[in-house]
C-alpha cells in the first residue's frame, strides 16, 4: 500500500502528566499496533491541556517531552507515526473558529465527559469558554486531517459524536470534504485504579506509571485493594472487585493458572500476598523494557524535540491542504 491510499488515523492526549498503565492498555497498545496500516498521526494536545491549566502553563510545557519519551517507549515509531505538537499548527486554530460557528452552546454543555469534567472540577458558572469548546478543538485536530479513526479510551466516545455532527453539518452547508470518524475503543475496558476507583488518573493518586521503577511497582501493587474481609490466609476471599485479579485478568497470559487461583481464593487458603507477588512480576516484565527504553531516550532531549519538530512540519502539510480546502468551500478564499 502506499501512504496515498491508507486511511488515517489522529489521536492523542494532553500533556498533563506521564501516561500510565490505563493509556497503555486503553489506546496506546492499539497505536502501537496500527501505525504500519495506517498513516497515523498523534497530537500532544497542549492548547486542550491550558483550557484548564491557564495558569500552569510550565506544567503542559515539561509534560509534552514526558509524553513523547512514553510515546516512543512504548513502541510508536516516529518514522511511520507522526508526532507533533498542536499549538505549533495554527491551522487548527483557525478550523476551531470557523466550527465555533456550528455548534450551540446548549449542545456544548450536552457532552457528557465535559459534563462529569465540570462537576469534579466544580466549574460551575464559571466555566472556562476555552473548556467548554474544547470538543469544538477536538473535532478541528480530527477534521483537519480528515482522519477515518480515533483509537482512544471510551470516555472520548463523546468527542468524535460531536466530530461527527461538525462534520454533517459543515458538509451539508459549504461542500462535502470531511469524512465520517470512527472511534476506535479498546477491547480493553477502561482500567480501574489500584484502588478500586472506576479510572486510573495521576491526579487521584492511583495510577501505575509507564516509567515507574521496580520499587514502585512493587509498592503500588503491595497497596492494592483487594477484599477487606479477607484477613487471614485461611479466610474465603472475594475475587470480584478485587483490583489484584482484576489486573492479573487483564495482564496474566496464563488464564488456566488464574481460574485455579481464583478458586483456590474463594475458598480460603490463599494469600494476598502471593497474588501480589504474582502480579508484580507480571507487571515488571511489561513496564520494565518500556522505562528502559524511556531512559535511554531521556538523555538526549535535543533528538526529542527534533522529533518533534519535524512531526510538526509534516502535520502541517496535511492541515494546510485541509484548510485550503475548508476556505475554498466557505467561500472566504478571497485571492485564491
Ligand atoms: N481529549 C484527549 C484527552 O483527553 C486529547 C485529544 C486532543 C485528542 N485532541 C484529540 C484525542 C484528538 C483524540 C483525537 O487525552
Amino acid at each position: 500500500m502506499t501512504a496515498f491510499s491508507k486511511k488515517i488515523i489522529l489521536t492523542g492526549d494532553r500533556p498533563t502528566g506521564k501516561l500510565h498503565l490505563g493509556h497503555y492498555v486503553g489506546s496506546l497498545a492499539n497505536r502501537v499496533k496500527l501505525q504500519d496500516e495506517y498513516q497515523q498521526f498523534i497530537i500532544i494536545a497542549d492548547m486542550q491541556a491550558l483550557t484548564d491549566n491557564a495558569e500552569n502553563p510550565e506544567k503542559v510545557r515539561d509534560n509534552i517531552i514526558e509524553v513523547a519519551l512514553d510515546y516512543l517507549a512504548a513502541g510508536i515509531d516516529p518514522e511511520r507515526s507522526t508526532i507533533f505538537i498542536q499549538s505549533l499548527v495554527p491551522e487548527l486554530a483557525e478550523l476551531t473558529m470557523y466550527f465555533m460557528n456550528l455548534v450551540t452552546l446548549a449542545r456544548a454543555e450536552r457532552n457528557p465527559t465535559v459534563k462529569d469534567e465540570m462537576k469534579q472540577k466544580g466549574f460551575g458558572a464559571d466555566v472556562p469558554m476555552g473548556f467548554l469548546a474544547y470538543p469544538i478543538s477536538q473535532a478541528a485536530d480530527i477534521l483537519a486531517f480528515k482522519a477515518n479513526l480515533v483509537p482512544v479510551g471510551n470516555d472520548q466516545e463523546p468527542m468524535i459524536e460531536q466530530t461527527n455532527e461538525i462534520a454533517e453539518k459543515f458538509n451539508r452547508i459549504y461542500a462535502p470534504i470531511f469524512p465520517e470518524v470512527k472511534s476506535l475503543i479498546s477491547e480493553t475496558p477502561r482500567l480501574i485504579g489500584t484502588d478500586g476507583k472506576a479510572k486510573m488518573s495521576k491526579s487521584l493518586g492511583n495510577a501505575i506509571l509507564l516509567s515507574d521503577n521496580d520499587d514502585a511497582i512493587a509498592k503500588k501493587v503491595t497497596d492494592m485493594y483487594t477484599d477487606p474481609n479477607h484477613i487471614r490466609v485461611s479466610d474465603p476471599g472475594t475475587v470480584k472487585g478485587n483490583v489484584v485479579f482484576t489486573y492479573l485478568d487483564l495482564f496474566d497470559p496464563d488464564k488456566a493458572e488464574i481460574k485455579k487461583l481464583k478458586e483456590r481464593y474463594r475458598e480460603g487458603g490463599l494469600g494476598d500476598v502471593v497474588l501480589k507477588k504474582r502480579l508484580t512480576e507480571i507487571l515488571r516484565s511489561i513496564i520494565g523494557p518500556m522505562r528502559e527504553r524511556r531512559n535511554e531516550l531521556a538523555k538526549d532531549p535535543d533528538a526529542i524535540r527534533k522529533i518533534l519538530k519535524e512531526g510538526t512540519e509534516r502535520a502541517r502539510a496535511t492541515t494546510a491542504a485541509t484548510l485550503h480546502d475548508v476556505r475554498n468551500a466557505m467561500k472566504i478564499d478571497y485571492f485564491g
